[in-house]
């Protein structure tokens, strides 16, 4: 296993130097096991066909982690560092099939057509809406949500829709509010940062990051799986939304060179 990674992230190394490397597998057989493994380990954020959702849109065609053969097995293989798109441990032929797989659902659709208007969506967000109270956009806004300089790279615009109208659908499990009594009957009550099997992170609402043994609590409960985030479903018109998911479908990562 740790050879295999280890090679992995050499062969990646190497192959992202040259980007003439070819996938060696894109039979239709190959395209096919390729999917298989995508239904099982993509589907939940880019869709069944690509369309994306809590990961970007497929079929577009256009890799800002780079649209080469090698930079498409990096990408797959590695994962994107600092976000929510994981690595996968399979053989190279399998990360392979995956691209291949991934290739075939690009139909050349190009950038995604949305009706709101880019600019207005920015004047809301940093005025009326007030999302700029707890969201940065790079370098001006508030630290109580997301950074969200680049959440267009990440999300489809259907995805951004559903998070202004209903921030609390599909709550990731660090924004939900948990409360903790130690045995020494010591509370603690904050955002659940990250929990493994004996230990729980808590990001405390009054102090700071504390990390707390299992063995050592008398009680641990979710609270909440309520975001903090205001619903805007109503407050805004359905025109401002689409202004907004404009303005935050634009904030890209600028495209890798290659
Ligand atoms: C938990 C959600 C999640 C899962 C599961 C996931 N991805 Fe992603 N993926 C993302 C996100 C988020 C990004 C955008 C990263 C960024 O901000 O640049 C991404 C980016 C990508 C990109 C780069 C797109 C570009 O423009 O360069 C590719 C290709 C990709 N994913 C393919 C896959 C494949 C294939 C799988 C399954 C083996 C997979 N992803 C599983 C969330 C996910
Ligand atoms: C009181 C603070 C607060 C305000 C005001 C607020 N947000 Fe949020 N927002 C959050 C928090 C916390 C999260 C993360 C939890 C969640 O997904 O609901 C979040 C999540 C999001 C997400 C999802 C990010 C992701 O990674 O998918 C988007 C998009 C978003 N907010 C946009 C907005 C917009 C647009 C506005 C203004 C109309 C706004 N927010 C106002 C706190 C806020």
């Amino acid at each position: 296993m740790c050879c295999l990674l280890i090679w992995r992230l050499l062969a990646a190394a190497l192959w992202s130097q040259s980007p003439e490397v070819k996938n060696p597998y894109t039979t239709p057989r190959d395209v096919a096991a390729g999917g298989r493994i995508y239904r099982s380990h993509c589907v939940e954020c880019h869709g069944l066909k690509g369309e994306g959702g809590r990961g970007p849109d497929l079929t577009r065609g256009e890799y800002r982690h780079g649209g080469s053969d090698a930079a498409l097995f990096k990408t797959i293989g590695n994962g994107v560092a600092g976000t929510q798109m994981p690595g996968v441990y399979y053989e190279d032929h399998q990360i392979w099939q995956i691209a291949a797989f991934v290739r075939s659902l690009a139909s050349g659709g190009g950038r995604l057509k949305i009706p709101g208007n880019s600019s207005a969506g920015e004047k809301i967000f940093f005025g009326k809406g007030g999302c700029a109270g707890c969201h940065m956009v790079r370098g001006r806004g508030g630290r109580f949500g997301p950074d969200l300089s680049a959440i267009g790279s990440s999300r489809n615009p259907s995805n951004l829709r559903a998070s202004i109208l209903r921030p609390s659908d599909d709550l990731p499990m660090q924004w939900w509010i948990v409360e903790a009594t130690t045995k020494a009957g010591k509370g603690y009550r904050g955002l659940r940062f990250n929990e493994d099997t004996y230990t729980v992170q808590i990001l405390d609402f009054r102090k700071d990051l504390v990390s707390l043994r299992k063995a050592d609590l008398a009680r641990l409960q979710v609270e909440s799986k309520t975001s903090f985030m205001p619903v805007y479903e109503g407050k805004l018109a359905s025109g401002e939304i689409d202004d907004l998911v404009a303005y935050l479908y634009g904030l890209q990562r600028k495209a890798r060179e290659e």
